[in-house]
């Protein structure tokens, strides 16, 4: 794993954003993994910052997100559809038919992760996925003890995940208990991964993450079996490395 240490949030954001964008005038059809939280918020930022100053063109890109909560309408604010959109795709000249986001509503939940699948498999695999990190070490929505050969299901959130997420709820009950996410072997199978960590309360995860072993109790942990992996992370999250 390469470790690319940054001082501050905005020096991740520039040193991410750019990686991207970067990698998006190499190859402008390239099939993006995205992935929502706080974290990747201003490295969104400088990709719509780059697309108006610098011309990046998103016109041929796709994008595949990594999860979606299960029962909020795609209207919620709090959807990642709804996150996506007000956060990235409405601001780049992305063709939105081109973007995908797991349908949390559907009728269906266990053919819609199938059909996901078969998307991403459509698309010819992720190109590029970024990720964050949970603080149990979860990736996308997948929670300690998820099999490292899992693909898209419908998974339970911890109580952990529920209690990090409340922030951006009006309250803890508004939190849905389920979501639908990309499973760990999904995510292995991207040609290339970079994973952002700002924070202390992010420290423990990341030195295990670098440091620890390889194992599903710990489900960023798989990452180690994974041969192109870029982690940009601030002092304060890998204080513990
Ligand atoms: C959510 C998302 C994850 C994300 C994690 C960390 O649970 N499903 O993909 O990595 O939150 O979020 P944050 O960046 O807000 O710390």
């Amino acid at each position: 794993m390469k470790i690319i240490k940054v001082t501050n949030e905005l020096e991740l954001s520039k040193t991410a954003g750019e990686m991207i964008a970067g990698k998006v005038r190499s190859n402008p059809e390239i099939v993006l993994g995205l992935a929502t939280g706080g974290t990747p918020v201003g490295t969104y930022k400088y990709m719509i910052e780059d697309h108006k100053t610098n011309g990046t063109s998103y016109s041929k890109v796709s994008t595949v997100n990594l999860d979606e909560y299960i029962g909020l309408q795609k209207s919620n604010p709090n959807s990642y559809y709804s996150f996506m959109k007000e956060t990235l795709f409405d601001h780049i000249d992305i063709n939105q038919e081109n973007t995908f986001i797991p349908d949390g509503n559907a009728s269906d939940l266990e053919a819609e992760c199938a059909n996901y699948e078969k998307r991403i498999a459509e698309l010819g695999g992720v190109d590029l996925q970024l990720l964050g990190i949970g603080r149990n070490g979860h990736i996308a929505f997948n929670e300690p003890g998820t099999s490292f050969d899992s693909r898209t299901q419908v998974v339970p959130l911890t109580k952990e995940t529920i209690e990090d997420n409340a922030r951006f709820f009006s309250s803890r009950e508004e939190v849905p208990t389920k979501a639908i996410s990309m499973g760990i072997q999904t995510i292995l199978e991207s040609k290339e991964i970079i994973l952002l960590a700002t924070g202390k309360s992010k420290a423990d995860a990341m030195s295990k993450l670098i440091n620890g072993e390889v194992t599903e109790d710990f489900p960023a942990s798989a990452l180690q079996k994974h041969s192109n992996v870029t982690i940009i992370a601030d002092e304060e999250a890998l204080s513990l490395v």
